[in-house]
């Protein structure tokens, strides 16, 4: 079944027809498998959810590995998923390991917080009802794409208020961001991260000279227990989190429409029953969660899955996606169902590398769903199992989202 190179499972054209399937049928033979990714590296796929889990907790499964050379020389082709790109970009908290993870969490853990977050609130709703009454105007003239009217702009114009970053620069940041994440050549990757890496330098060389209110202001000029982010931390954190608001949050509120669309029932029972949003929201993140592959980890010895033993020098890929689909944990996975119970769903990882950005991430999904429901009739404009979703195996959301929207 499915295509095998020197017989291994290889992510290709069956894959991406419908994930969801392949998952579950390499997740029924064992907990993780060889295979080969769409540009030809090798990695191990871990694809059920206690091992998915045990996994982004040990510490035996690395960030950064000073071996890493050696695991693309066993693959036989630049592993170009993992970002080999401009250098600078990659050293961000998500790619290493403590003691540097927990000095660059550190420095950024404060903007975070739910506390923090839950002050965003009224700009959060502000933005998002800016859009919709964008998206009602466009609407009277026929079919609109939700993804463009509302779940690519609003965590983007979020995350760039909160490092200050220009709103002109937003166009060319998703054409970047898409290439990056995207499964695109080599070249392109190339091409797209030294763009943003020079863009990032600029901007981090005017925060220095004219610091403004902003967060990312205050981090240039940071010090905290005497340490600082040198110049390429700096662009990486930036990189990382500019990264992370363009390329989940769009996921995460498109695919939870995309699924309410597929089951009115529950579509209505959220119009009708508010207080359902939040447990909507972790239903949507489990169900079709935003961040599929994109957990690399390294084997630095030989380690112990379940049942099979992953050699020291592996590249490993936790599947977020995966874990949250099986049955052992979540009870007939694949129902989508905004009233079940949730609780340790993968999609913002665990352990030390836990989604910083979690607490913004719901407060956008909540408003921005919870008042789209509010204020529009919605209905899907083109045939829903017809829609593209995007390429790559990183991630995991629509191309675009076709909708009617009539006012209530
Ligand atoms: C880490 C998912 C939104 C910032 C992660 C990880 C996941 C994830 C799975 C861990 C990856 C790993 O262990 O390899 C998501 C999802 C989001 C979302 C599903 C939206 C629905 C955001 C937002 C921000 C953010 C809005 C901030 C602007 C980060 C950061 C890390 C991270 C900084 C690295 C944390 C660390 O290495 O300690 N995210 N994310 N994320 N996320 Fe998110």
């Amino acid at each position: 079944m499915g295509e095998k190179f020197n017989g291994l499972d290889v992510l290709g054209e069956e894959y991406f027809a419908d994930p969801h399937a392949y998952h579950a049928r390499l997740r029924e033979q064992r907990a993780a498998t060889e295979v080969v990714l769409p540009r030809g590296s090798r990695a191990w796929l871990v694809t059920r959810y206690e091992e998915a889990r045990a996994a982004l907790a040990d510490p035996r499964f690395k960030k950064h590995y000073e071996g890493f050379p050696r695991v693309m020389e066993l693959s036989q082709t630049r592993p170009v998923e993992a970002g080999v790109f401009a250098e600078s970009l990659t050293r961000h908290m998500l790619n290493v390991d403590p003691p540097d993870h927990t000095r660059l969490r550190k420095l950024v853990t404060k903007a975070f917080t739910a506390r923090r977050v839950e002050q965003l609130r009224p700009r959060v709703q502000e933005i998002t009802d800016r859009l919709l009454d964008e998206a009602g105007e466009a609407a009277g003239r026929g079919p609109l794409d939700l993804v463009d009217a509302l779940a690519f702009p609003l965590p983007i114009t979020v995350i760039c208020e909160m490092l200050d970053v220009p709103m002109e620069a937003r166009e060319d940041f998703r054409a970047w961001s898409n290439v990056l994440v995207g499964g695109s050549e080599p070249a392109d990757i190339e091409a797209a991260g030294k763009a943003m890496a020079g863009y990032l330098f600029e901007l981090v060389e005017h925060k220095r000279a004219t610091p403004g209110e902003d967060f990312f202001s205050a981090l240039v000029h940071a010090s905290e227990d005497g340490d600082r982010l040198d110049q390429g931390e700096l662009i990486a954190m930036a990189f990382l989190l500019l990264v992370a608001g363009h390329e989940t949050t769009v996921n995460l509120i498109a695919n939870g429409v995309f699924h309410l669309l597929r089951h009115p029932e529950q579509l209505a029972a959220l119009r009708d029953d508010r207080s359902l949003l939040p447990g909507a929201v972790e239903e949507f993140l489990r169900y079709e969660s935003p961040v599929n592959q994109a957990t690399f980890r390294y084997t630095t010895e030989d380690v112990e899955l379940g049942d099979v033993v992953i050699p020291a020098d592996s590249l490993v890929l936790v599947s977020l996606l995966a874990g949250n689909r099986d049955s052992a944990k979540f009870p007939d996975a694949d129902r989508f169902d905004i009233t079940r119970p949730t609780g340790g769903h993968l999609a913002f990882g665990h352990g030390l590398h836990f989604c910083l950005g979690a607490p913004l991430a719901r407060l956008e999904g909540e408003i921005a769903v919870g008042a789209l429901l509010e204020r529009f009739d919605v209905t899907p404009a083109e045939r829903l199992d017809a829609l593209p979703w995007r390429p790559g195996t990183l991630i995991r959301g629509l191309v675009s989202l076709p909708v009617n929207l009539t006012p209530r």
